[in-house]
C-alpha cells in the first residue's frame, strides 16, 4: 500500500527534557525530537482534493482544496485540514494529493502527536508542489494551525522541536527570539525512560488556556513595577522583589515560570558539565513545581513521578508536555534500567490501577523526505 506513494514525510514527536509552560512566556525550553514520529506518504493526484487515509483506522477523508476551512470539527481531519489552511494562506503552493498517515507518536501521551502530524502535513504539501522545506517557517504555520484551527493557544516548543530536532541532541530554545542552540545529550552512564501514565486526558484544553491567561495576567500587573516584555524577562531575586503586586494562584503560576527558567540555565550547564546528579535534581524541582504552584500534574502524574524518583537508579523524574495526564521522563542510571522500569510499572499499577507504558524512543531528527 505504502508502494503507490512519491514520498514517505515525517516529523518527530518529541519530549521536553525541562522548561515546561515556559515558552509561551518567552523563556527557554529544552525539547528533544523522538523516534516516534508521524509519517505521511504522499502523490500528487492531479485534483483539486486532498485524499486522507490512515494506515490504523479504516476511515477515508477528502479535503477540497478550496473550501480547507470547513473541516475544523471532522475528527482526524482537523489536524491536516488546519495546517493545509495555513500553507496555503501563507501564500504558498498547494496541489491535490493522495496521503497515507502512519503516526508512531502514542495520541494523548504529551509527546507532540498534534506537532507530528501539523508539521509532517506541511512538509508533505511542500515536498508535493516543489516547494522549498523551512523548517522553522513550517513549525510556525503549524503552531498557527493549532492555535488558529482547533483552538489550542499553544506555544512554540512542539512545533519547533517536531520540525528541527537533531539526532542525539536537544535543542535549547529560546522561545522570545527563536534563536536556538543544539545540545548534545551526553549522558554518560545514564539514559533517558519515558513512561505514560495513562491516565485519560479531559479538559487539558481549557486548562492550558487559563494557565496561559493566568501567566498573561501575572504579567500585566508585574509591568506597573517594572519594564518587561515576559515573565521569562525576571530573574528569581526581581521576581522576590516586585512579585507581592501578585496574590494567590496568579503569584503562584509567576514564580513557577520564572523559576523554570533559572532550572533551564543550569540544567544546560549541568548536561555540558556531564553533572548528572545535578541534572536529576533539577527534573525533581521542576515536577514539584508544576505540581505545587503550576497545578497541572494530579494525582497519576504525581504517583509516576514519586515511584520513579524513589527508585535506587533514578537521578530525577518529572512530567513533559502540557501535564494532566501523559508522560514523565526520568533520568536513570543504564546499569538498573530494566529494573527501573519493572519495578516502577508495577508499583504505579499497584497505587493508581492503570497500566503504564514504557516507550523504547532514541533522539532523532526533525523532518525528513525520503523519495520512494
Ligand atoms: C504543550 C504546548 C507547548 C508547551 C507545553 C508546556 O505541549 O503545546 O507549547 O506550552 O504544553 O510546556
Amino acid at each position: 500500500m505504502k508502494n503507490n506513494y512519491d514520498y514517505k514525510v515525517s516529523a518527530a514527536g518529541r519530549v521536553n527534557l525541562i522548561g515546561e509552560h515556559v515558552d509561551y512566556c518567552g523563556g527557554k525550553v529544552l525539547p528533544a525530537a523522538l523516534s516516534l514520529r508521524n509519517t505521511v506518504y504522499v502523490k500528487p493526484n492531479g485534483t483539486d482534493k486532498l485524499n486522507l487515509s490512515w494506515t490504523d483506522i479504516p476511515d477515508k477523508i477528502t479535503l477540497d482544496i478550496d473550501k480547507l476551512d470547513d473541516y475544523r470539527d471532522v475528527k482526524y481531519a482537523n489536524y491536516p485540514a488546519g495546517s493545509a489552511l495555513m500553507w496555503q494562506r501563507a501564500g504558498k503552493k498547494i496541489v491535490g494529493c493522495d496521503m497515507l498517515y502512519d503516526c508512531t507518536v502514542p495520541f494523548g501521551s504529551g509527546l507532540s502527536s498534534s506537532a507530528a502530524i501539523e508539521v509532517s502535513t506541511i512538509a508533505a504539501l511542500a515536498t508535493a508542489a516543489g516547494e522549498e522545506i523551512d523548517p522553522v517557517e513550517i513549525a510556525l504555520l503549524a503552531q498557527k494551525a493549532e492555535r488558529e484551527y482547533t483552538g489550542v493557544n499553544c506555544g512554540i516548543m512542539d512545533q519547533y522541536a517536531s520540525a528541527c530536532g537533531k539526532k542525539n541532541h536537544a535543542i535549547l530554545l529560546d522561545c522570545k527570539t527563536l534563536e536556538r542552540e543544539y545540545v548534545n545529550i551526553d549522558l554518560g552512564n545514564c539514559t533517558l525512560v519515558i513512561i505514560n501514565c495513562k491516565k485519560p486526558h479531559n479538559l487539558v484544553e481549557s486548562k492550558y488556556n487559563e494557565r496561559r491567561a493566568e501567566t498573561e495576567e501575572a504579567l500585566e500587573k508585574l509591568k506597573t513595577k517594572k519594564n518587561v516584555s515576559c515573565l521569562a524577562d525576571l530573574t528569581p531575586m526581581e521576581f522576590a522583589c516586585i512579585g507581592g503586586v501578585l496574590e494567590g494562584k496568579v503569584k503562584d503560576r509567576a514564580r513557577h515560570v520564572v523559576e523554570e527558567c533559572e532550572r533551564v540555565r543550569l540544567a544546560v550547564q549541568a548536561m555540558k558539565a556531564g553533572n548528572m546528579v545535578e541534572l536529576g535534581s533539577l527534573l525533581n524541582a521542576s515536577h514539584a513545581s508544576l505540581r505545587d504552584l503550576y497545578e497541572v500534574t494530579g494525582k497519576e502524574l504525581d504517583t509516576l513521578a514519586a515511584v520513579a524518583q524513589a527508585h535506587p537508579a533514578c537521578l530525577g523524574s518529572r512530567m513533559t508536555g502540557a501535564g494532566f495526564g501523559g508522560c514523565t521522563v526520568s533520568l536513570v542510571r543504564k546499569s538498573g534500567a530494566e529494573s527501573f522500569k519493572k519495578q516502577v510499572t508495577e508499583e504505579y499499577f499497584k497505587a493508581t490501577g492503570y497500566r503504564a507504558e514504557v516507550y523504547d524512543a532514541s533522539i532523532d531528527d526533525g523532518i525528513r523526505v525520503e523519495k520512494l
